[in-house]
């Protein structure tokens, strides 16, 4: 597994057991696509949503003895729903990519049907899951909420519509303007997703639910920013997934926009932005492994 630093990692693993009971059984005639689906979100990932979904909500108070029970089901379902947009992203009609956290791509492992299948049998599996989410009386009202933003924040307002101007514009020039809405909502959304929903299952206030989609955008930005200094900076080796992936696919990024030491600039700017919204907030204290995480994520290099 690959990963930021040792506290991430060490979570990580915790979250993926987490997740692993609410994966499909692998059983009956339609059991390849549920081992496809499996093998998409067991195979490494950071797991840096869930993290940050969980992080968020023990930041807000969430309460401990309702996390199995009320959040478990938004960690894995986060989780599901970025790797579904991790194994279409890969698949050769969009950036066509063989190597992902380590191991071959869903579809270069199952078949590009398989891999289209699993994808789709993980978006649904994410909402079959979060609707388990159970309410206590102390917690009643806040599960419907919560889908919402994860459903809004996935599609076509969010994730869905993102990666459609990134395809609709790979190989033709971007202008500043629609990199800047590709990155928010390819990538910006589901972090805002993770932080929204775990400030909401907290039990926060609206403006601090906002003010955590605030933050969570620009942590969003720096991190699909570092993650285009990476294709270029990294190796397959180390980062478990093909480098040179936009270079190949004539994308227009940040790095081919701005240049390099600019994009190292703008990671750090949009970082230590997030982090001084967070400082800021009451309570911020409490959020300390928060703005730890953040922090981490900035000089990242898988
Ligand atoms: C990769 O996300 C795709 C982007 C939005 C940049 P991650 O870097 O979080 O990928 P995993 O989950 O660790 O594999
Ligand atoms: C990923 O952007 C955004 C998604 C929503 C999947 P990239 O295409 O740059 O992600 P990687 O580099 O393949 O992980
Ligand atoms: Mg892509
Ligand atoms: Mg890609
Ligand atoms: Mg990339």
């Amino acid at each position: 597994m690959k990963t930021v630093n040792d506290e991430m990692g060490r979570m990580a693993e915790e979250i993926t057991e987490r997740i692993r009971r609410f994966l499909p059984s692998q059983k009956g005639y339609q059991k390849t696509v549920a081992e496809a689906m499996t093998y998409s979100v067991l195979n490494g990932g950071k797991r840096v949503r869930p993290i940050l979904m969980l992080l968020t909500y023990r930041a807000f108070g969430g309460p401990a003895a309702e996390e199995t029970s009320l959040l478990d089901p938004f960690l894995a379902a986060i989780e599901m729903i970025h790797s579904y947009s991790l194994v279409h992203d890969d698949l050769p009609a969009m950036d066509n990519d063989r190597f992902r956290r380590g191991k071959l791509t869903t579809h270069a492992k199952y078949g590009h049907a398989m891999g289209i299948l699993a994808g789709d049998g993980l978006l649904n599996k994410a909402f079959e899951t979060a609707l388990c989410a159970e309410e206590t009386e102390h917690t009643r009202g806040r599960v419907i909420p919560a889908l919402r933003i994860l459903a809004e924040k996935a599609g076509v307002y969010g994730m869905v519509g993102g990666q459609s101007v990134d395809v609709e514009k790979t190989g033709e020039p971007m202008s500043a303007d629609e990199l800047d809405f590709v990155y928010r909502l390819k990538t910006g959304a589901l972090l805002e997703a993770s932080m929204q929903v775990g400030a909401v299952l907290a039990g926060a206030a609206p403006e601090a639910v906002k003010e955590m989609g605030e933050i969570a955008m620009r942590v969003g930005l720096a991190f699909q920013i570092q993650d285009d200094i990476l294709d270029i900076a990294g190796t397959t080796e180390s980062l478990g997934k093909s480098v040179g992936s936009d270079e190949k696919n004539n994308k227009t990024t940040y790095v081919t926009l701005y240049g390099m030491r600019a994009s190292k600039e703008a990671v750090e700017n949009l970082s230590d932005e997030a982090l001084t919204m967070l400082a800021k907030y009451p309570g911020g204290m409490r959020g300390k492994p928060l703005a730890e995480l953040i922090a981490s994520l900035v000089g990242r290099t898988v």
